[in-house]
């Protein structure tokens, strides 16, 4: 199946969530790995618990009280590397085949976007740094509807924008739970598990399931 329009997650999807702790290992200590993961979940914790109780805080302050709660539960992580941490966040790695996918689809004359949680600042960082900027057509941030994915109208940005049916939209994301909140939706998903997860959400299913977002070219 083609597709006119491809929209991307940002975190995990486009951008290496963990090549800000991986820049400062050493700084950060011996449980840096341990950090980073803690650090990525608790982040995503916070947008749920928030978006239910309708207490909505940019994603960018989730992300440095995420960031407190990890430092602060990895006994011997060094507080120090806090703003290092922080600034290296703005400007995370995108993954390798990042650049490449996105000319390729725009070349065949598809529209590309991200669709994130991440607050507009974060994600033109991000974006500037990768220099992702003349690849990507629009940049969806939920932080106008103070509401976080999984919620539909997070979804419905796109089609409210661009004026398309649902199921012309291909989504990618490397989140599961992103995945299950888009084919809830009704956008055609590509799960891209890039560090073979297994699946889950079994009633709310990807139509594929890609490693890295290259097989996308195969459309
Ligand atoms: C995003 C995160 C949460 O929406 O992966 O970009």
């Amino acid at each position: 199946m083609s597709h006119t329009c491809y929209v991307f997650d940002a975190y995990g999807t486009l951008f290496d969530v963990h090549s800000a702790v991986a820049r400062h290992a050493d700084l950060v200590g011996p449980d840096a790995a341990r950090v980073s993961e803690i650090w990525r979940n608790k982040q995503l914790e916070y947008s749920w618990t928030r978006s239910g109780m309708a207490r909505y805080r940019d994603f960018w302050t989730l992300t440095q009280e995420a960031l407190d709660f990890a430092l602060a539960s990895v006994r011997d992580a060094n507080r120090q590397a806090r703003q290092k941490l922080l600034d290296a966040y703005m400007e995370l790695d995108c993954y390798g085949e990042v650049p490449g996918v996105l000319r390729a689809l725009k070349d065949r004359g598809a529209r590309t976007a991200i669709l994130s949680n991440g607050s507009p600042d974060m994600l033109g960082s991000a974006i500037r740094s990768a220099g992702l900027d003349d690849l990507l057509d629009a940049t969806f941030s939920v932080h106008p509807l103070m509401v976080f994915k999984t919620s539909p109208e997070t979804y419905r940005m796109v089609t409210d924008f661009w004026k398309v049916e649902r199921g012309s939209v291909s989504f990618q994301s490397s989140n599961r739970w992103d995945i299950a909140g888009a084919a809830a939706f009704g956008f055609d998903c590509a799960w891209i598990n890039r560090t073979g997860q297994p699946d889950e959400y079994a009633d709310l299913a990807p139509s594929r399931v890609l490693t890295d977002l290259s097989g996308l070219l195969a459309d």
